[in-house]
C-alpha cells in the first residue's frame, strides 16, 4: 500500500521547503538560510531555520524538525500519504490509484472517523432504549433536546455489543481498535472500551467525531474513562464544545474555559453559548492557537482552588504569549460551573463571569496572600512568580505598564524589576546558539551529531567517516540508526540527501529530528575546515570509547580477581596494555 519512495523523491525534489514553508509563516533571508520565530513553539527571537540547500527545517528552541512533508505533518495535522499528496498535485506528479488514499473510503483518517460516527449512533440508540441511562441524565439535568444536540450515548453494560455491531457495519477490529472503541485481551479478541457508562462525543470544529468520554452511573471509580491517544485524536489540540459554540465565541469574542463535560453543558443548555471545555487536562499552545482563531479574550472558570494552584496560574501565561487576554472568574468554594448554575441561575453565573479579575491583578492578589509583601524576600518571591508571566506580554508598552503596576504594588523601583526581567527573557535557541563549536566537537555526543552532520555533506565526507569510524563505535542509538541508514542509502542510489533520508527514517521519530539537527549544526559552523572537524570528532569518540572500555576492562579485572582467576587477570591486563599504548 506503501507509495513508492522513488515517486516520494520525485516529488520531493521538485518542490521547495522554502516557498512551502513561507506559505505559513514569513520568513526572512539569514545568510545562506531562512529564519522565523518558529510556529511551533513560543519565542520572540527566532531559532526556527530553513535550509535551501539541504531542504530541511529545523528549530533550536524546541527540537522540531524534518523534511517538507514533516512540515505539513506537523503544521497541518496530516498523516505522511496525506502529505505526499498534497505535494504531488504541486509537483505535477502522478500518484498511483492504490496510494492515492485521501479521497478513498480507505484512507485510515477517513475509516476511524466513520467508525467514530457509527459508534456514537450506537451509543444514541442504546440511550433511548435504556431507562436507567436516561434517569441519569435527567437527574443531572441535562434535558432531552439538549443530550440530542451533544450527542450524549450510553454504553451498555456489555463486553462486545459495540465491538459486533461495528463488525456488522463493516468496520474491522483492527480499526475499532486504532479509534480506541475497543480494547485488544490477551486471547487476541477485543473487549469495548466504553461499558456501562454515559458517553459524551468529542469533536472538532469540523464537526467530526474524534473520540469519546464515558461517565459512570454512579459513584465508582474511574469517573470518567476517555478515548486513548489515536491518529485522528491528540488530546491538547482541541476543545470540548468549540464546534457547537465557534459562532457565539467569535461573535463575543470571549471563550469561557470550563473543565468538564456537564460543566460545558449545563450552562450551554442555561444559554451561556461562548463557552469550550478542557476536559479536566492542562491547557497546550495548540489549544491557545486553535482558539485564537475566534476569540480575543478568555474567561477561565475554574474550581477557586485548582484556580489558584500556581501550576495552573502558570499554565495560563501562555495564552499571554499568543496575545490573548487573559480573565479568571472564581466560583464560590465546593462549586464547579454546573452545580452553581444549578444552585444560583445563568444570570448570578453571567454576573460572577462579568467580575472575573484579569489574569495579572488575580495572579498578584493570590500572591500577595501567600507572602509578606512588606518584607524584602516576600517582595522578592513575587516578582519571582509574576515577571515570567510579564515577559510573555509581547507589546512593549502593554509590558511597560504592567511593570509600572507591579513596581507601585511592590514598592520597588521599577529598573530593578527591569533588571529581573532580563533574567527571565533569555530564550533555549539563544542558548543553544552560544553553544560554542568547541564544544560539539570536543564531548563525544556533540561530537556524533557533528559526524552524521559531516556524512550528510556528500558522498566525499560519507567516504572518509567510513573509513575512520563504524557505526558500532557511536554510543547513542539514534546515532548509530542515521548512520547505518546513510550508508545504507549511499550504497542503493550512490548518494544520500538529508530529506530522503527522512522520508526513509519516518517522520517525526528521534531519527528524523536528529537528521534535522545536524544539518542545522552544520550550517552554524559555516565554512570551517570540514577534514579538521571530522579529526576533531573522531578523537573525541574514540577517546571516550576508550574511556568506556578502560571502565569496563576495570569492573572486569575486579571480578576476576575477588575469584582468583589468575588466567582471565592476566587476559585483561593484556588488554589494557594494548588499549594503554594505542
Ligand atoms: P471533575 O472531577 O471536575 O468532574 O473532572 P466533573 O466534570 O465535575 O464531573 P461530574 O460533574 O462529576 O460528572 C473534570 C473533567 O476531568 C476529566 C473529565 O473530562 C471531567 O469532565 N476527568 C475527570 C477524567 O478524564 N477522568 C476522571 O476520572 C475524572
Ligand atoms: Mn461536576
Amino acid at each position: 500500500m506503501a507509495i513508492p519512495d522513488a515517486l516520494i523523491d520525485q516529488i520531493q525534489n521538485r518542490v521547495d521547503i522554502v516557498e512551502i514553508i513561507s506559505r505559513y509563516i514569513p520568513l526572512k533571508k539569514a545568510g545562506r538560510n531562512y529564519k522565523a520565530p518558529c510556529p511551533f513553539h513560543h519565542e520572540k527571537t527566532p531559532s526556527f531555520i530553513v535550509s535551501p540547500d539541504k531542504q530541511i527545517y529545523h528549530c533550536f528552541g524546541c527540537g522540531a524538525g524534518g523534511n517538507v512533508f514533516s512540515f505539513l505533518m506537523k503544521h497541518e495535522g496530516l498523516e505522511f500519504p496525506e502529505a505526499v499528496e498534497m505535494l504531488a498535485e504541486k509537483a505535477g506528479v502522478k500518484l498511483p490509484r492504490y496510494a492515492g488514499q485521501r479521497d478513498e473510503a480507505g484512507s485510515m483518517s477517513r475509516q476511524l472517523y466513520d467508525a467514530n460516527e457509527l459508534a456514537a449512533q450506537f451509543f444514541q440508540a442504546t440511550l433511548a432504549g435504556n431507562r436507567m441511562a436516561q434517569e441519569y441524565l435527567r437527574s443531572r439535568g441535562i434535558g432531552g433536546e439538549t443530550a440530542k444536540r451533544f450527542r450524549v450515548g450510553y454504553g451498555p453494560e456489555s463486553w462486545d455489543a459495540l465491538l459486533q455491531f461495528l463488525k456488522k457495519k463493516g468496520v474491522a477490529e483492527a480499526v475499532a481498535e486504532k479509534a480506541g472503541l475497543v480494547i485488544a485481551n490477551d486471547r487476541g479478541g477485543h473487549y469495548d472500551r466504553f461499558r456501562k457508562r454515559i458517553t459524551f462525543p468529542i469533536l472538532d470544529v469540523k464537526d467530526r467525531i474524534l473520540g469519546f468520554g464515558g461517565r459512570v452511573l454512579d459513584a465508582s471509580l474511574p469517573k470518567y474513562v476517555n478515548s486513548p491517544e489515536t491518529p485522528i485524536y491528540s488530546k491538547g489540540k482541541h476543545f470540548y464544545g468549540l464546534n457547537v459554540s465557534k459562532d457565539q465565541v467569535r461573535k463575543t469574542g470571549h471563550a469561557l474555559i470550563v473543565e468538564g463535560y456537564l460543566d460545558f453543558i449545563i450552562p450551554y443548555q442555561a444559554g451561556v453559548h461562548n463557552i469550550v471545555a478542557t476536559l479536566g487536562t492542562a491547557l497546550t499552545v495548540d489549544q491557545a492557537r486553535l482558539l485564537k482563531r475566534y476569540a480575543s479574550t478568555v474567561v477561565m472558570v475554574y474550581d477557586p482552588d485548582e484556580a489558584g494552584e500556581a501550576a495552573s496560574i502558570r499554565n495560563m501565561d501562555l495564552f499571554i504569549s499568543e496575545d490573548i487576554a487573559v480573565y479568571v472568574a472564581e466560583l464560590p468554594q465546593g462549586y464547579d460551573p454546573d452545580t452553581y448554575i444549578k444552585k444560583s441561575g445563568a444570570e448570578e453565573f453571567r454576573e460572577l463571569i462579568k467580575k472575573a479579575k484579569n489574569l495579572f491583578d488575580y495572579k498578584l492578589d493570590k500572591l500577595a496572600s501567600r507572602f509578606n509583601i512588606r518584607s524584602a524576600h516576600g517582595k522578592a518571591a513575587i516578582a519571582g512568580e509574576m515577571l515570567p508571566t510579564v515577559s510573555r506580554i509581547n507589546n512593549a508598552v502593554l509590558r511597560s505598564d504592567f511593570i509600572k503596576k507591579l513596581s507601585e504594588r511592590l514598592a520597588v523601583d521599577e529598573g530593578s524589576l527591569r533588571v529581573e526581567l532580563k533574567k527571565v527573557k533569555q530564550d533555549p535557541g539563544e542558548r543553544y546558539r552560544a553553544m560554542e563549536v568547541k564544544e560539539a566537537r570536543s564531548t563525544s555526543k556533540g561530537a556524533e551529531k557533528m559526524i552524521v552532520a559531516l556524512m550528510l555533506e556528500g558522498a566525499e565526507l560519507v567516504r572518509k567517516v567510513e573509513e575512520q569510524l563504524s557505526a558500532e563505535e557511536m554510543e547513542n542509538t539514534s546515532v548509530r540508526h542515521v548512520v547505518q541508514a546513510i550508508l545504507e542509502m549511499r550504497r542503493s542510489r550512490g548518494e544520500v540527501s538529508a530529506p530522503a533520508l527522512i522520508n526513509r527514517l519516518g517522520h517525526d521519530d528521534e531519527a528524523t529530528l536528529l537528521v534535522s539537527e545536524a544539518v542545522a549544526m552544520s550550517e552554524v559552523f559555516g565554512e570551517t575546515d570540514r577534514d579538521k572537524i571530522l579529526a576533531d570528532c573522531v578523537a573525541a569518540i574514540k577517546r571516550d570509547n576508550k574511556k568506556d572500555r578502560v571502565k569496563r576492562l576495570q569492573s572486569a579485572l575486579k571480578v576476576a580477581q575477588d575469584s582468583r582467576d589468575e588466567e582471565t587477570v592476566k587476559k585483561i591486563c593484556a588488554e589494557m596494555n594494548a588499549l594503554m599504548k594505542k
